[in-house]
C-alpha cells in the first residue's frame, strides 16, 4: 500500500464507521421520529467541534456469531466538542448498531470519555438510545455498566452530569442516567424502567404499557425520575444548552456570568398586592419569581413533579442562582415526601457547584396523614433539612407570607446558615396557624365560653395579632429585614453581591450520613 491508498483507506473507513448500521435501519429510526446519533451531536455541539474519539473500535466478541458482526465504532459515537464554546464530552448511543446495546468495548469507549472529562473538569452529556447490556457478551457486558456506574458516582459532585433519554433504556441500565444530576426525556419515544410490561404483568399481574408505565410523563409527573419533559429530541438539545447556560464546568469554578440588562432596582409594585387579604387563598408563586428575577427568565427544573414545590435556576444581574420555593397555588405550597425530595435534590446540586441559593417561603408545614408518615416524611422531609443545612453557598430567603413549624427551620433559616433573610410585611411567622394554635392553647376557654365559635374567632383574631407577623421573628433577628415586597429584586442582588466572596466550610469528613 502507497501513502495515497493508505489515506484512501482511512476515508473509507471512516465513511464505513458513519452509516452506523447501515441505511435501513437509520430510516427505521428515522420512521420512528427518532434522530440518528450522529444527527444528535450535530445539533447539540457547536458547528464543527465535535472530535469524535474511537470511530474505528469493534467489540471483541465471538459469542452467538457476533465475529461476524462488526460495526465500527460499535454502536455509540463519543468525543468532545463545544457548546456555546464550553468543552463538553459526550456520548451518542447509536441504536442502529445491534440496538445500541452495550458491550464491553462500547462501554471502554465512554468510560474513556468519562475519565477525561473529569480530569479536565468538563460535562458529561450521554444521549441513551440502547436495548441494555448485549445479550450475546454476557457478564462482560454487565462489568462495563458497572464501570460507568462507578465512574458516574465518583463524578458526582466534580463536573455536571447530563442524561437524554431518547429511545429505550431498561433493565441496570437505568441506573447510570439515575446518578447524573439531570435526566431529559422525550414523550412517546422515550422510556426507562427497571423491569418491562411483560415482566410487570407476569409477577403483579398489572397491565400497563411501556408509556404509562416508564415514558416520559411517567417520570416527570410521578417519579421525579426525570426532571424535564420534551415534546421532541430537538427540545432536549435546547434544554440542554439552557441547562448549562447556568451551571460551571466543575465544581471548582463558578457559574457562567452574562451581562444584565434588566434595572437592578426594578420596582414591581404587584409585588405588593400579590399576597391576597386572606391568608387561606392561594397565589401562583411563579409570578412572584419572575417578577424579582433578570427579565423574568426563569428555566424549571422538575416541573411536573411535586408542584407544591418550585426549583430552577434563575440569574440576579446576569449571576445564575438556584430558586427553591413553596407553591402556594399547589395544595397550599405544603411539605411533603416528594417536595422534599425534590428540594433536597436540587440544593445539593448548586451547593455541589457554587450556584448561590434563593429560597421563597410560603409554605403551611408538613403534610399530615398516614399517607405521608408511613412512606417516611420524617426521613425525607429531614433531606431538605440536611441539604440547606450543609449548603455553603450564598443562600438568601425571602418569606412571602407563611413560615409555620418545622418547615420554617427548614427552608434556609437562619439557624441553619441562611445568609440573609428578608419577610415581607405579610409575614407569618409561628409554630403554626393561629386557628390552630388558638384551638390548642384556649382549648379550655373555649369550652367554657357561652359561644365557643366567637370565643375561638376572637382567641384566633388576638393569636394573629400577636404572632402571626414577621416582627417577633425580626425582633430576635431571624429575620434580618422586613422589606416591601416591590423592593424585593434589588434586595436580594445586594444581598448576593454582598455574599459574593463567602467562605463556609463544614467539619472535615469523610462523607455526611444524609438520611436517604
Ligand atoms: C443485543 C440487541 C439488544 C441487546 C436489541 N438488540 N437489544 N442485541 N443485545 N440487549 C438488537 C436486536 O436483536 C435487533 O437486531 C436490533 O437490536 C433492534 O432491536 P429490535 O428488537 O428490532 O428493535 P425494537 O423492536 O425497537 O425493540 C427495541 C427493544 C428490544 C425494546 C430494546 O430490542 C428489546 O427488548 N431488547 C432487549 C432488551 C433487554 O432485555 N436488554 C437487556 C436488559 S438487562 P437486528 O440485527 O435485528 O437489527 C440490562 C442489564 C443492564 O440491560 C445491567 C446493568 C447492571
Amino acid at each position: 500500500m502507497n501513502r495515497n491508498d493508505r489515506l484512501k483507506q482511512l476515508k473509507e473507513l471512516r465513511k464505513e464507521a458513519l452509516l452506523g448500521g447501515g441505511q435501513a435501519r437509520l430510516d427505521a429510526q428515522h420512521a420512528k421520529q427518532k434522530l440518528s446519533a450522529r444527527e444528535r451531536l450535530d445539533l447539540l455541539l457547536d458547528t464543527g467541534s465535535f472530535e469524535e474519539m474511537g470511530m474505528l473500535v469493534t467489540h471483541r466478541s465471538t459469542n452467538f456469531g457476533l465475529d461476524k458482526q462488526k460495526f465500527l465504532g460499535d454502536g455509540v459515537v463519543t468525543g468532545h466538542g463545544t457548546i456555546n464554546g464550553r468543552t463538553v464530552f459526550v456520548f451518542s448511543q447509536d441504536f442502529t448498531v445491534m440496538g445500541g446495546s452495550l458491550s464491553e468495548a462500547y462501554a471502554e469507549k465512554i468510560v474513556k470519555v468519562m475519565d477525561l472529562a473529569s480530569k479536565v473538569g468538563a460535562p458529561v452529556i450521554g444521549l441513551n438510545d440502547s436495548g441494555g447490556a448485549r445479550i450475546q457478551e454476557g457478564v462482560v457486558s454487565l462489568a462495563g455498566y458497572a464501570d460507568i456506574f462507578l465512574r458516574n458516582t465518583l463524578m458526582s459532585g466534580v463536573v455536571p452530569q447530563i442524561s437524554a433519554i431518547l429511545g429505550p433504556c431498561a433493565g441496570g441500565a437505568v441506573y447510570s442516567p439515575a446518578i447524573t444530576d439531570f435526566v431529559f426525556m422525550t414523550k412517546g419515544t422515550s422510556y426507562m424502567f427497571v423491569t418491562g410490561p411483560e415482566v410487570v404483568k407476569t409477577v403483579t399481574h398489572e397491565e400497563v404499557t411501556k408509556e404509562d408505565l416508564g415514558g416520559a410523563t411517567a417520570h416527570g409527573s410521578k417519579s421525579g425520575v426525570s426532571h424535564f419533559t420534551c415534546n421532541n429530541e430537538i427540545e432536549v438539545i435546547e434544554g440542554i444548552k439552557n441547562l448549562l447556560s447556568f451551571i460551571p464546568q466543575n465544581n471548582l469554578e463558578n457559574p457562567p456570568t452574562i451581562p444584565c440588562d434588566d434595572p437592578i432596582d426594578r420596582a414591581d409594585d404587584a409585588l405588593d398586592t400579590i399576597i391576597p387579604e386572606n391568608a387561606n387563598k392561594p397565589y401562583d408563586m411563579k409570578n412572584v419569581i419572575n417578577m424579582v428575577v433578570d427579565n423574568g427568565e426563569f428555566f424549571e427544573v422538575h416541573k411536573d413533579f411535586a408542584m407544591n414545590m418550585v426549583v430552577g435556576f434563575t440569574r440576579m444581574n446576569g449571576k445564575p442562582v438556584g430558586i427553591v420555593a413553596n407553591q402556594p397555588a399547589h395544595l397550599a405550597g405544603v411539605l411533603d415526601i416528594d417536595s422534599a425530595v425534590k428540594g433536597a435534590r436540587f440544593v445539593r446540586f448548586c451547593d455541589a457547584f457554587n450556584i448561590p441559593l434563593l429560597t421563597f417561603e410560603d409554605v403551611p408545614g408538613f403534610l399530615p396523614g398516614t399517607d405521608q408518615e408511613w412512606g417516611g416524611i420524617i426521613r425525607h422531609g429531614a433531606k431538605l433539612l440536611y441539604a440547606f443545612a450543609e449548603a455553603t453557598v450564598p443562600r438568601v430567603t425571602v418569606i412571602t407570607r407563611k413560615a409555620y413549624g418545622g418547615a420554617y427551620d427548614v427552608m434556609n433559616s437562619k439557624h441553619i446558615r441562611g445568609d440573609i433573610n428578608f419577610a415581607w410585611p405579610c409575614a407569618e411567622i409561628a409554630v403554626m396557624g393561629a386557628r390552630g394554635a388558638t384551638e390548642i392553647i384556649f382549648r379550655k376557654e373555649i369550652a367554657k365560653a357561652k359561644d365557643p365559635e366567637a370565643a375561638l374567632e376572637s382567641l384566633t383574631d388576638e393569636f394573629s395579632e400577636r404572632f402571626a407577623n414577621p416582627y417577633s421573628a425580626a425582633s430576635r433577628g431571624y429575620v434580618d429585614e422586613v422589606i416591601e415586597p416591590n423592593k424585593t429584586r434589588l434586595k436580594v442582588i445586594r444581598a448576593f453581591e454582598m455574599l459574593e466572596n463567602k467562605v463556609d466550610s463544614n467539619p472535615q469528613k469523610k462523607h455526611g450520613n444524609i438520611p436517604l
